[in-house]
């Protein structure tokens, strides 16, 4: 693996390999003293071409956690307000021993021309690109679900497992989202069932090859097909051009339908999860007493977040470090 770019380029031993070191990393996480030297010496940089709260702030925490240095670089306030173009932004970048970019953008497949333009030698991170992907948000929702959903006891019991068999419902606007295309591919790879869940006009055309089931009755997902997890997904109004108008009737309309209040929570299985990527709309797909109830996972999807752009982050580069091995710098 040089590059992370998308879940859908993931076997399944990758992926597995992926959680299993995300475990191994948290565990070095519980500790007093938090930072292991294996990236000593090694320059991550972020370059976030979109606007970001928690992934941003999560792969900065993944980076020096392993010793890295780490740049930011954000779109504002840098040349690309000036028009400088991916590329020589890339090239300047290179100039200054980038090992590896963690890159956010607007544009479906940006990370993909980094990656094989030759423009930067480093490891290319997508960090979420356009519609299209966010691979690492799919890799700690797997990583969630795992932890609650598979075995009994921690994350020790259950290396080397999948997620053969789990029932994933992902709810929401499909359409303008990188994380539900993500979940799709990994979830799949990983053996788990996945249901889509929206209005038609927030799906995408030519989802028929998707490997999931689609659903328009998010009452009738819940009540046959018993999920697991359920993942809410944020109404991408930014993305949309008139604020929402004509993608559904009205917000109250939308809420009815396709949120998940406590009601509607209340007829999940006792056991399932309740999942955000954030940032939430409160009141519009997920009502305060659902993303607070003690069936949220949110919070914990972004502290994990940190163990699995660690896992991405070593395993991309410290790999390739001669006697560098996660046991002897964890120890
Ligand atoms: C997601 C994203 O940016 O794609 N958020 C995230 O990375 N935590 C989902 C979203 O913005 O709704």
């Amino acid at each position: 693996m040089k590059h992370l770019l998308s879940t859908a380029d993931l076997s399944r031993d990758e992926a597995v390999l992926i959680l299993d070191t995300a475990a191994q990393m948290a565990a070095t996480q519980e500790r007093a003293i938090k930072k292991l030297p294996t990236l000593r010496g090694r320059t991550v940089v972020n370059l976030f071409y979109e606007d970001s709260t928690r992934t941003r702030i999560s792969f900065e925490t993944a980076a020096k956690r392993l010793s890295a240095d780490v740049i930011n670089f954000s779109a504002k306030g840098s040349s690309v307000s000036k028009g400088e173009s991916l590329k020589d932004t890339a090239l300047t970048l290179q100039a200054m021993g980038a090992d590896a970019v963690v890159i956010r953008h607007p544009a479906s497949g940006a990370p993909h021309t980094l990656a094989t333009s030759g423009w930067t030698q480093g490891a290319v991170l997508n960090a979420g690109d356009g519609t299209h992907q966010h691979p690492t948000q799919a890799l700690l929702d797997a990583y969630t679900m795992r932890c609650h959903l598979v075995g009994d006891s921690g994350t020790a019991e259950v290396t080397g497992r999948d997620l053969a068999g789990l029932r994933v419902a992902i709810v929401g606007d499909v359409l303008h989202s990188r994380v539900a295309r993500s979940n799709v591919d990994l979830l799949h790879t990983l053996g788990a069932d996945v249901t889509l869940v929206a209005p038609p006009t927030l799906l995408p055309v030519g989802i028929g090859p998707w490997p999931c089931r689609v659903s328009y009755d998010l009452d009738a997902v819940i009540a046959d097909e018993r999920p697991d997890a359920i993942m809410m997904l944020r109404v991408q109004r930014e993305r949309m051009s008139n604020a929402g108008g004509g993608f559904f009737p009205s917000a109250v309309e939308y809420t009815r339908r396709y949120g998940l209040d406590g009601r509607r929570m209340a007829r999940l299985p006792d056991h399932a999860i309740v999942m955000h990527p954030g940032p939430m709309n409160r009141g519009l797909e997920i009502s305060a007493t659902a993303a607070d109830s003690p069936r949220a996972v949110i919070v914990e999807q972004v502290a994990n977040g940190v163990a699995v752009r660690m896992a991405a982050l070593y395993l991309l580069l410290a790999q390739e470090t001669p006697g560098s091995t996660l046991q002897e710098d964890a120890r």
